[in-house]
């Protein structure tokens, strides 16, 4: 597997390390409120995330998520953005964060920051581990990014191809050669 990888971008300390300072920027924009965070994860790339970042989230919070596909398949270019199953807490009058692995095109974030706005949230953040800068509309817009990371296709720390590769603990660009 690991002769897939082309290079890896992000090493394992440089991901604990940003999570960590993440963390304490998501910590200190939010008042300290007794009833706490509700966190909606997109599943299932940003398990590996999810995991890490709430460990380092002191505050109260439960979780939610929701899986939107746009990768079908052995593809790298994204399709359109479908919601699947969908697992909430009660969200109205809540401080919501959603937690994303990247913000490619923006279409999965547009569709879960408006079903969450849906349900009338006190408030809505969004963070995502890696942003691939310019490509999203500016009105998906995201409050929280842990790197900005060059337009190729990147596997590892939750993020797969054709399913694969969620399991690296480092972020790697995956090797042309898979491409058919
Ligand atoms: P968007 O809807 O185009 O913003 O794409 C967001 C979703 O597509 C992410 O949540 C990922 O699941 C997936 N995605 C986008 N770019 C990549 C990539 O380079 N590697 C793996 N998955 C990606
Ligand atoms: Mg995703």
């Amino acid at each position: 597997m690991v002769g897939d990888i082309d290079r890896v971008l992000i090493s394992e300390a440089a991901l604990a390390e940003r999570v960590t300072s993440l963390a304490a920027e998501i910590e200190s924009a939010y008042a300290p409120a007794a009833s706490g965070l509700t966190v909606v994860t997109v599943m299932t790339g940003a398990v590996v995330f999810l995991a890490d970042l709430i460990r380092q989230l002191p505050c109260r919070l439960e979780i939610g998520y929701i899986a939107v596909s746009s990768y079908a398949g052995p593809v790298t270019t994204p399709g359109l953005a479908v919601a699947g199953a969908i697992s909430l807490p009660e969200l109205r009058d809540r401080d919501v964060l959603i937690v994303d692995d990247i913000l490619d095109t923006g279409g999965t974030l547009r569709l879960v920051q408006t079903r969450l706005l849906e349900q009338n949230p006190r408030s809505l953040k969004t963070v995502v581990l890696l942003r691939k800068p310019g490509k999203a509309p500016a009105d998906v817009s995201v409050d929280f990014v842990g790197f900005d990371v060059e337009d190729v296709f990147v596997v590892g720390y939750g993020l797969d191809y054709d399913g694969q590769y969620r399991n690296l603990p480092y972020i790697a660009e995956l090797g042309s050669r898979r491409e058919g």
